[in-house]
């Protein structure tokens, strides 16, 4: 099964699993925390999934758009937002064999648990930059290195986490500057913590 099948059957019950709808809430906690998030600007929530993020910042935002390779998970994102009547939460399907395929031009790009997907991280940085307004920021939450225990379907994985170091490095390759990367939160599977770190950058120039 590809990575795009597992979460479109995935999507229905996302969002059943209180640890990752925690695990969400803190992750947005912490880039408001730390990115402060004026009304007036426009997010991009890349990897949105059902849109545990992307409405969390909804609300606080002039808009966000979400963009995922899964029709499934974007499906329920589209029903909450609906139901919840936010004005400025939308939702774009990227196709699965283009890397970045996203319209418009943001202040923020945010992501949360969807960069340990993408095998190529410097051309998804770079093209985070190019989407970015002069002075945008990126927020990026994703797993410390991890042995492989966090994902019971390992379908769709392609890191197993990430060395800290290793991220700020391809962020200020990529163009960015004011690099700082710091535990937005631990979550908890089975017997296990797995910390959870925020990347947050600026776009250079
Ligand atoms: C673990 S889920 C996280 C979803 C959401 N950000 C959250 O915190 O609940 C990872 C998401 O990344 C999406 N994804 C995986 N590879 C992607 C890619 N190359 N481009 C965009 N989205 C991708 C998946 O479809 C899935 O919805």
């Amino acid at each position: 099964m590809s990575g795009t099948e597992r979460f479109d059957q995935a999507a229905a019950t996302w969002d059943g699993e209180g640890r990752r709808v925690k695990m969400a809430r803190a992750v947005a906690e912490a880039m408001v925390a730390r990115c402060g998030l004026p009304a007036d600007i426009d997010v991009l929530d890349f990897g949105c999934g059902t849109g545990l993020v992307s409405l969390a910042l909804g609300p606080l935002v002039r808009s966000v758009t979400g963009v995922d390779t899964s029709s499934g998970m974007l499906d329920v994102f589209r029903t909450k937002v609906r139901e919840q009547g936010l004005e400025g939460v939308s939702a774009v399907l990227l196709p699965a064999d283009a890397p970045f395929a996203v319209p418009g031009s943001y202040d923020l790009v945010v992501s949360s648990m969807a960069l340990h997907h993408v095998k190529e991280l410097a051309p998804l940085f770079a093209a985070f930059r190019e989407h970015l307004r002069p002075g945008g920021r990126v927020a990026l939450a994703d797993l410390d290195t991890e042995d492989g225990t966090f994902h019971e379907d390992p379908a769709g994985v392609v890191h197993l986490g990430f060395e800290r170091d290793g991220i700020a490095a391809l962020l200020r390759a990529a163009g960015f500057v004011d690099v700082a990367v710091e535990t937005a939160t631990v979550t908890r599977k089975g017997d296990r913590d797995y910390p959870i770190f925020l990347a947050t950058a600026r776009k250079a120039g």
